[in-house]
């Protein structure tokens, strides 16, 4: 392994770590045995989950006059996904190792081992794996055939006599409300659909923490514009804002890049596809795919009118011109903007000739923001800590902590990425002020607590 992939995964297991030790991420079912790389989010996790979709939410749908917000189901009428392609053709290659019966991604060991991309390719795929790669899990070279799988989750409706699927992705939601949009709203076109939802597919292997899940959360926006229009500057912009968003959540942008796919691996319809990867802790390629923005042109409504019946078509009655729009679809998976949230505000400090360890998060996603630590136990020090706790908790995420030494409570809510931290202590019984320590520069300061409350609201901003 070289020292550069080393240290990645070194990062990579201080945060699972850490996630686990302070309650933002859990492997699920564990007293069960865990369930093939699934994760839940605990309460630190929940917290900040929620705090990105809310900014997500503020940013692409409060924020702007031209795009709203929907929440579809999950469950979705079988046809829609024979017109969106995916009953056909959303598959991934897998291969199996005969002899330790462990599964991979085709295409993704042909990729690590040779370096070369031969997405869809299986005949070729297989005389590579066959010839050239052993098993990493068990050394030995007994390969089946590269094969096909479809990766939705199938299941169950009653009164419905065909499978039914789990969505494999929200745009789909997004397009089937086109119409009902279009008639009940009347936007004016460019506009956009955004939704934020679970998404399910049966990845062959899900690994790498919260990266590549088989139940995850997606951020998605179908962006209508008129076919007519110069669409590249747009294209451009959303390029921006989704970096922008990127950098909001304490993302810094050297670490990020774009990643435009070659012209010869787009989808026939697809006019341009432009990853925005992120430099998460593992693999050999050194940045991973974070956000996605594809040029979709009209076949997604084309699709869906041909297969429902219905006419999907926008009336530019200022123009007057009846068109089917074009799309551009920025997306986003939200467990992995959690972790690269994470990764990014990971740090370990030199204190004291001692090391802590702590996670900057720009306060607006911190899941905590204010702690309130009386000093002691004693009741007449976590008498006035609770009734402080009482007032802010009704301004801000509080937290009260009475257990162990100070040091120890100010290690731990560092750990969570809390901005500040009160501390209640003797003095407070005579002088009413409290120590406020911001938690990136680990300087205190004296605030009277009759102005804490506005003094917090400031640093908080
Ligand atoms: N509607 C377009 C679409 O679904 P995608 O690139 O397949 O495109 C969009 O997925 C985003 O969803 C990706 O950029 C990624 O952030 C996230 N994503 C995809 N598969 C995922 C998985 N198995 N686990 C977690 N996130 C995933």
């Amino acid at each position: 392994m070289s020292k550069e992939a080393k240290e990645k995964n070194g990062v990579m297991e201080k945060i699972v770590s850490l996630c686990k030790r302070r309650g933002f991420v859990f492997p699920s079912c564990e007293i069960y045995g865990g369930l093939a790389n699934a994760y839940g989010y605990g309460p630190y996790g929940a917290e900040l989950k929620n705090n990105i979709k809310q900014l997500w939410w503020k940013k692409f749908v409060h924020d702007r006059e031209d795009i709203v917000g929907i929440d579809g189901p999950i469950l979705l009428h079988p046809k829609l996904w024979e017109a969106s392609g995916h009953t056909e053709g959303f598959n991934d290659a897998l291969v199996d190792c005969k002899e330790c019966k462990k599964r991979f991604r085709a295409d993704h060991l042909v990729e690590e081992f040779t370096g070369q991309d031969l997405e869809g390719q299986l005949e070729e795929m297989t005389k590579i794996i066959q010839a050239e790669i052993k098993c990493p899990e068990c050394g030995k070279q007994n390969w089946t055939e590269a094969r096909n799988l479809n990766m939705m989750f199938k299941t169950e409706m009653n009164g419905i006599s065909e499978a039914v699927y789990l969505r494999p992705e929200t745009a789909g939601a997004i397009f089937i409300e086109f119409k009902n949009i279009v008639d009940s709203l009347r936007p004016k076109i460019p506009f956009g659909i955004a939704q934020i939802g679970k998404a399910f597919r049966n990845e062959i292997v899900a690994k790498n923490f919260i990266f590549r899940l088989r139940e995850f959360e997606q951020m998605e926006i179908e962006y209508f514009i008129d076919p007519e229009v110069d669409w590249e500057p747009l294209f451009e912009q959303w390029l921006q804002w989704q970096e922008e968003f990127a950098l909001e959540l304490g993302i810094k942008s050297n670490q990020l890049r774009r990643y435009e796919h070659p012209k010869d691996k787009l989808s026939h319809y697809s006019k341009k596809t432009v990853d925005t990867e992120f430099a998460f802790p593992f693999g050999t390629r050194g940045y991973e795919e974070l956000f996605g923005l594809a040029h979709r042109a009209d076949f997604d409504l084309t699709q869906h009118a041909k297969f429902s019946g219905q006419k999907l078509e926008y009336f530019d009655a200022v123009n007057n011109r009846r068109f089917v729009p074009h799309v551009l679809e920025p997306t986003v998976g939200l467990d992995r903007l959690v972790f690269a949230s994470l990764v990014a505000a990971y740090a370990e400090e030199e204190v004291k000739g001692g090391k802590r360890v702590v996670l900057k998060f720009p306060v607006k996603i911190a899941p905590v923001k204010v702690a309130i630590l009386p000093l002691s136990k004693k009741e007449e020090l976590t008498k006035p800590a609770r009734e402080l706790f009482n007032n802010l908790k009704t301004h801000f995420i509080c937290e009260y902590d009475e257990t162990q030494s100070i040091g120890k409570r100010y290690r731990r809510q560092d750990e969570i990425g809390t901005p500040y931290c009160v501390t209640v202590d003797f003095e407070t019984l005579t002088d009413q002020a409290v120590t406020v320590r911001d938690r990136d520069t680990m300087e205190q300061e004296r605030v009277k607590i009759g102005e804490l409350e506005v003094y917090l609201k400031k640093k908080l901003a």
